[in-house]
């Protein structure tokens, strides 16, 4: 069994990040910028954005933070995205998922430019990557694609069972494999008898937020497995979707948690960010 290292590529990524921004300024005079918008007082929510401002620090981009009351108006944020659309500093907007019950989601996420959608949840991004166009990738299932391209990791012709349908992670995950000619299935909380479709997998993906749902029985020797859980377990521990200790044994290869899949999605932000930044440079030259 090998552990699929994310904290090891995330920071290789960051280091190249860090060079490519250091040059777009020196030749170009442009900072890239990301802007946040963070609604409510969530801590898990908090706890991302600020790991994400601190990532943006680290390779030298500037950033903002637009903290907004859970009580907040679809009109108030929606202004404030127009703002954003228009200001020439900011090449990279997120809105931190999930929105209070009273925002259409939907409508906000349209509303970003799709040259700043950095997450890539436009539904024009969403439409590029379905057809195999280049656009932005949702940050989380981007990294996983990097982690099989840094380990070699063949994916033609395999049998990738995707486990959660998310339109941030099991969705753009299943495309992402698709396009490579994967043979893809995704699961999801209506699936009758999951076993039965795990045990079929050479890759097994998991991002549902249910802690031990994939155990030893569930998964064929050699699977290879990326875990893209994230869950608190009762002594305080973060832990995945796999009961790691048991199904690893299996394993030729498993992303740990924490450590894995995690710092990929920050690196990806930053990437996404920079080829942002890189796209309106040339654009204005
Ligand atoms: N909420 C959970 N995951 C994500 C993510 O990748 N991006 C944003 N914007 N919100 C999230």
């Amino acid at each position: 069994m090998q552990l699929l290292d994310g904290k090891v590529l995330s920071q290789k990524i960051e280091k190249t990040v860090q060079i490519k921004t250091k040059t777009l300024r020196q030749s170009k005079g442009l900072v890239p910028g990301l802007a946040v918008i963070l609604v409510g007082h969530d801590p898990a929510s908090a706890a991302y954005v600020n790991m994400k401002k601190k990532a943006c620090d680290r390779v030298g981009f500037y950033s903002v933070t637009h903290e907004m009351p859970a009580d907040i108006s679809q009109a108030a944020i929606e202004n404030t995205i127009t703002m954003m659309n228009n200001n020439p500093n900011i090449n990279g907007i997120l809105i931190q998922l999930p929105l209070p019950s009273q925002i259409d989601t939907t409508r906000i996420l349209e509303l970003v430019d799709p040259s700043k959608d950095v997450d890539g949840f436009h539904p024009y991004n969403v439409g590029r990557l379905t057809t195999g166009l280049d656009g932005f990738v949702p940050c989380t299932p981007l990294g996983v694609m990097a982690l099989f391209s840094e380990y070699n990791i063949d994916l033609k012709g395999k049998n990738c069972v995707v486990v959660g349908a998310s339109n941030i992670v099991g969705k753009p995950m299943a495309a992402l494999l698709l396009n490579e000619n994967a043979t893809v299935e995704i699961c999801h909380i209506f699936t009758d008898d999951l076993k039965k479709h795990t045990l079929n997998a050479d890759i097994l993906l998991v991002g549902v937020g249910v802690i031990n749902l994939i155990k030893e029985d569930m998964v064929k020797d050699g699977v290879i497995i990326i875990d893209i859980g994230i869950n608190r377990a009762q002594n305080g521990k973060l832990v995945g979707d796999v009961d790691f200790l048991n199904v690893s044994k299996k394993c030729s290869y498993i992303t740990p948690v924490p450590g894995g899949v995690g710092p990929m999605t920050i690196a990806m932000l930053l990437s996404n960010t920079l080829k942002a930044a890189q796209t309106h440079a040339s654009e204005r030259e």
